[in-house]
């Protein structure tokens, strides 16, 4: 049936895509919390796109397998992914992009969907909401990510991160045993691995704010839409380390690519030379940074302000709005 020629057009819907790749279901849970109360919303529909690996990674990971990922990951070199299933002319308003660190840089599966190039002709020219879950390394991963998402000609116009709140030294432990074992609490005495449910189920504020956002149109303007929701809280001093971390991956990733793909008989023994780097740097290269940074932090102050301030763009740490959403 035809509307009469006067009654009035129905409201398009908000057409939101949500990026969607998790092997513990640590980020499907927080991107379930945030797309609640968009779901409840009928003016707003939302399409969810799995990225399926074409060679699964596995989980809980072997330790070869695990660090055979490290040059592809920290080369955003990706082992490719199924085509993505939504329709080729397909528009969207707004894209969700919740990812996850590997080894300082976005994840192989998430890389490989920013390079394909159905991703790039849906992303080119939308606004993008990056949502990270991860350790709590995530700075240069983040360049690595605004790289593609420019290289896609997406506007990234919020970023949101969820990392675990437990010492760093805890999480190098806890951490990689959650990887090896699939349990969060495999180390007795230590608190468990990953985001605490909690702060999960608090990510809801920000589906919140981004569907009155959508309903008012915001996501075509340049200002982020989850400022003063404590989206992010950088800690600068990691910076040094994690400088430190992706040169060491550049170089021993160039060797251990060289000695053949993924998987190829020549790589296991350099990755065990890389190992005992990797152990031999984070006993070192960590530690003796934060203290040299404890040592002269009055000297470093605005640095490391500038340093916070740059990362936390475009969503920020104010909180003036979490009475509203939270
Ligand atoms: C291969 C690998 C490398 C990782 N490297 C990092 C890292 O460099 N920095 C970090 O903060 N977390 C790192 N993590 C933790 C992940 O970012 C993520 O939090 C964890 O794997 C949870 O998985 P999920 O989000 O797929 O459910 C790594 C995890 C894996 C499996």
């Amino acid at each position: 049936m035809q509307n009469a020629p006067d009654a009035p057009e129905p409201p398009a819907r908000k057409r939101v895509l949500v990026l969607a790749y998790s092997q513990t279901g640590q980020l499907s849970a927080i991107t379930a919390s945030i797309l609640a109360p968009l779901l409840a919303e009928a003016r707003i529909a939302v399409q969810v796109e799995t990225i399926r690996p074409r060679r699964p990674f596995p989980f809980p990971w072997s330790l070869f397998r695990f660090l055979d990922a490290f040059p592809e990951s920290a080369h955003l070199a990706p082992g490719e992914i199924e085509a993505p299933q939504f329709e080729a002319d397909a528009s969207f308003d707004l894209v969700i992009l919740p990812w996850q660190v590997w080894f300082l840089a976005p994840s192989q599966p998430v890389t490989a969907f920013l390079q394909h190039p159905a991703a790039r002709r849906v992303l080119a020219g939308k606004p993008v909401v990056s949502v990270i879950a991860c350790r709590n390394m995530w700075m240069m991963a983040l360049e690595k990510m605004k790289t593609l998402l420019d290289e896609c000609g997406a506007r990234l116009i919020d970023n949101v991160v969820l990392t675990d709140r437990a010492p760093t030294f805890v999480t190098l432990l806890s951490t990689p045993m959650w990887m090896f074992t699939g349990r969060r609490d495999a180390i007795p005495g230590l608190p468990p691995a990953g985001i605490a449910a909690t702060e999960i189920e608090r990510c809801s504020r920000f589906g919140r704010a981004l569907r009155d956002a959508l309903l008012d149109g915001r996501e075509r303007g340049q200002a982020p839409l989850l400022s003063g929701l404590r989206a992010v809280e950088a800690d600068p001093r990691l910076l040094t380390s994690e400088r430190a971390g992706t040169r060491s991956f550049q170089v021993w990733g160039t060797l251990l690519r060289a000695a053949g793909k993924p998987g190829s008989a020549l790589r296991p023994p350099l990755l065990i030379l890389y190992l005992l780097f990797l152990i031999l740097m984070i006993l070192t290269v960590l530690p003796i940074s934060l203290t040299v940074q404890a040592l002269i932090r009055p000297l470093l102050t605005d640095r490391l302000a500038a340093r916070k301030a740059y990362f936390e763009q475009p969503s920020g740490s104010g909180s003036e709005r979490l009475a509203q959403y939270d």
